[in-house]
């Protein structure tokens, strides 16, 4: 697996289709840093949310809360201006209120930036939306992974669940396809399939199944 210590991975795709949990075992096994990009629009948007600022009335005090905030993501945990919020940022309120926040251009600009600065000597991958298309247009391997909303809520559901957050099927279902929408119509890196991006539906796969696609895809992409 030589080669592959310098690959740049982008991983993206709607919310729920087993972007994290795949990213994280193919860093594992092809041993490259994962990025969770959707980590750090979420800590952003734990961060206003903190602050009390509204998205409308108050966008000059959030970009420069922003602009000021270190984000830092390990291996297992999130971490801005030194608190540990791993938890918290999984929380439906901030599920709800991360798609207006991530439509902001400054904010996307600066955590582009962020994302980029970090990726920049390869041996990563990267899950989000975006980074096939903006990110990391160069990637040596793009995959776009969907699955349909309701296999999608299922799994949200399980893993909420496993994080003693109860939701109904219904009420994930319809916060997941409310928030493909918002993802797919804003106005500026919109969610869509990179047209180098390889599509992989997730729907009939084991975990195992798609990590092993993906690995396999990357071994070929060297070649
Ligand atoms: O993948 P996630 O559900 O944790 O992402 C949280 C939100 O952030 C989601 O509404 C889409 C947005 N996001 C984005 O706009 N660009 C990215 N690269 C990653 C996430």
């Amino acid at each position: 697996m030589e080669n592959l210590a310098k690959i740049t991975i982008a991983l993206d795709g709607p919310a729920g289709a087993g972007k994290s949990t795949v990213a994280r075992l193919v860093a594992q096994k092809l041993k490259l840093v994962y990025i969770n990009t959707g980590s750090m629009y979420r800590a952003v948007a734990w961060l206003i949310l903190k602050n009390n600022l509204d998205l409308n009335l108050q966008k000059k005090e959030i970009l420069e809360l922003v602009e000021k905030a270190e984000i830092l993501l390990t291996q297992d945990d999130v971490f801005i201006n030194g608190q540990q919020i791993t938890e918290q940022i999984r929380e439906p309120e901030i599920s709800r209120f991360v798609s207006p926040v991530s439509a902001m251009s400054e904010i996307r600009t600066q955590l582009v930036k962020l994302q980029q600065a970090l990726g920049k000597n390869g041996g990563v991958i990267l899950d989000g939306r975006d980074i096939g298309t903006t990110v990391f247009p160069e990637a040596d391997l793009k995959v776009f992974l969907v699955a349909s909303s309701k296999e999608r809520a299922l799994r949200r559901q399980k893993q909420q669940m496993a994080g003693g957050i109860e939701q109904s099927l219904e009420e994930v279902q319809a916060e997941i396809e409310k928030r493909d929408y918002l993802d797919c119509n804003r106005e500026i890196s919109p969610l869509r399939q990179a047209p180098d991006a390889i599509l992989v539906d997730t729907d009939n796969l084991s975990i195992k199944q798609v990590v092993d696609k993906i690995i396999d895809l990357a071994q070929k992409s060297l070649n």
